[in-house]
């Protein structure tokens, strides 16, 4: 069964787009919410810069706090250059107050909608909805004015075609529980952003909480900041496979493990596909038979390997093997092996 397919709009940010199943429907306004540092800015400035690199849709960015040379400053950091953009036209970036925004959108002529027609913007990234809060006469007897100015909002942009991504502080005081309900039910998308402690070192998480008009991969995915690149989105690994994706194998073919006695032993090999846990004491020779089994597989049945060590260093392991006879550095080198090292505190499960 075919669905037709909407039009979709790539975010442009690695790995999001194939959890949202290809992006989001056009002139869906976009919540991304989180807690402070959890890249709700840098999520927004991807998204502009993206769809003015990768798909050609200027795109126009309102701050209210930040500065818009700040903004530029971090963007460098990722090697997107917003200055030049500005410069072609392609964004524009407008740093305004609440106040002013308010009564821009009361107004026939906005101004902001104006140039947003003048430049052919597609995209709208406003950062810090929270602070409309105080436009709106703040308080909480006061947050029908919060719902009704974003629900203003979010009526022009898609009045101008624009699909717009705001962005949301939760857990502060700005925003009480009523402003993110009232901005959580308005959005079209809601994407979360988090940032936890696991033990002693942080982990940053992504979730879409929902999106109309598609299905999406749900629960929480793990994101990565990565200076020079940006965000990057690793699919949960629990995630049901879609039907178009690789299936998990039961294959009835063998990997040999090389010593004669040991393969007889387990009826001619291991399945392939198959996941076998070695347990002993230290010393026994883990690591020895494991390192035989990648090496074997390499030589005899061109199997590609890979190690994934959490606690010797490469260059440890060959020479170890070495010291046996078994010589790895050849396979290595060609890519037929692979060796991972990684400090177990570091390692994010979605990322591998
Ligand atoms: N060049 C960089 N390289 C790696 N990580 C970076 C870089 N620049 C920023 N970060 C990370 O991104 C975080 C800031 O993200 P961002 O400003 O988007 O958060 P935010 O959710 O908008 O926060 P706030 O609510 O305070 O505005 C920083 O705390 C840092 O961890
Ligand atoms: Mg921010």
């Amino acid at each position: 069964m075919v669905m037709p397919k909407a039009d979709l709009i790539k975010t442009g940010i690695s790995g999001l787009d194939s959890i949202l199943l290809g992006g989001i429907p056009r002139t869906n306004v976009i919540l991304v919410q989180g807690v402070t540092g959890s890249g709700k800015t840098l999520m927004g400035l991807e998204f502009i810069y993206r769809g003015m690199v990768e798909y050609n849709e200027p795109g126009l960015v309102v701050v209210f706090e930040t500065s818009p040379d700040k903004l530029i400053r971090d963007a460098a950091e990722f090697g997107w250059n917003l200055d030049e953009m500005q410069q072609q036209k392609k964004l524009q970036i407008v740093f305004t107050s609440p106040q002013v925004l308010d009564q821009e959108l009361r107004s026939p002529d906005s101004l902001l909608l104006e140039a947003a027609t003048e430049m052919g913007a597609k995209r709208i990234f406003v950062d810090g909805i929270g602070l409309l809060v105080s436009a709106s006469g703040g308080g909480d007897s006061e947050r029908g004015g919060f719902r009704e100015l974003l629900q203003q909002l979010m009526e022009s942009l898609s009045r101008e075609n624009l699909t717009a991504m705001l962005s949301l502080e939760v857990g502060s005081a700005l925003a009480s529980i009523a402003t993110v309900e009232a901005s959580d039910f308005l959005a079209d998308t809601v994407i979360q952003l988090g940032r936890e402690r696991h033990g002693r070192h942080t982990q940053r998480s992504l979730e879409v909480l929902k999106s109309r008009g598609q299905d999406f991969d749900g629960g929480e995915h793990t994101l990565q900041i990565i200076a020079g690149q940006g965000l990057q989105v690793f699919r949960r690994v629990q995630a049901p496979l879609r039907v178009n994706a690789k299936q998990p194998t039961s294959s009835t073919m063998r990997s040999v493990i090389g010593v004669e006695a040991v393969d007889t032993l387990i009826g001619g090999g291991i399945f392939d596909g198959s996941t076998t846990m070695v347990v002993g004491v230290s010393g026994v020779g883990k690591t020895v038979l494991a390192t035989q089994i990648l090496r074997e597989g390499a030589l005899k049945q061109k199997k590609r390997g890979l190690l994934i060590s959490l606690d010797e260093h490469p260059a440890q392991i060959i020479r170890n093997a070495q010291t046996l006879g078994l010589n790895l550095e050849e396979q290595v080198a060609d890519g037929t092996i692979q060796i991972l090292f990684g400090g177990p505190q570091e390692l994010h499960v979605d990322a591998h």
